[in-house]
């Protein structure tokens, strides 16, 4: 039996608010990929990103979801663009459910606040058109990783969890 949730989905999908809460209700351990990233790194993602660009950010993304993956008993937020190198997907699958997070353009928006300080591949963009075609590109890569989806656009942090595990459990309860 699986031991991890990996959550994923694009930026402002709810993966760190709700993975704290699932991780709190199933008693298992919280990681934030993008926060032991930082510690890795000594500095916050936008200086990752200014310094050594989104390939420096990547070949980081991918030493630390390596050592994630050897961990057990975890709820992790993964980053938004985790699923785009297929090797963090083979290594999270080897112990995690891959639970994917959707939500509208206008909700990624809302939550997001299109903060491209803090987030810097939201830098210059600026309307729902353009996060969309950003999710279309990406949408493929997270079909091919996930093993449920999970729409948060009317969900609270709380019901969204609560939804994962339900899921989650069945699917174990089926498995059985
Ligand atoms: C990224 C998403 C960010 C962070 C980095 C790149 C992406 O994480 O990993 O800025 O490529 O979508 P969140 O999804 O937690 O914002």
């Amino acid at each position: 039996m699986k031991t991890n949730i990996a959550l994923i989905g694009f930026m402002g999908a709810g993966k760190s608010a709700v993975g704290r809460i699932l991780a709190s209700g199933l008693n298992k351990t919280f990681v934030e990929a993008d926060a032991m990233i930082e510690r890795k790194a000594g500095k916050p993602i936008p200086e990752i990103f200014k310094e050594g660009g989104e390939i420096g950010f990547r070949e980081l993304e991918i030493e630390t979801i390596k050592e994630i993956a050897l961990q057990k008993n975890q709820v992790i937020a993964c980053g938004g663009g985790t699923v785009l190198n297929r090797i963090n997907i083979d290594r999270l699958k080897q112990d995690a459910w891959i639970v994917w997070l959707t939500a509208s353009a206008e909700t990624i928006i809302k939550r997001t606040g299109l903060n491209g300080e803090r987030r810097p591949l939201l830098k210059g963009v600026a309307n729902a058109a353009e996060i969309q075609a950003m999710m279309e590109f990406r949408m493929p890569f997270y079909e091919r990783a996930a093993d449920f989806r999970v729409d948060t656009s009317d969900l609270d942090t709380q019901g969204a969890a609560r939804k994962i595990a339900a899921i989650v459990k069945q699917n174990e309860n089926n498995n059985k």
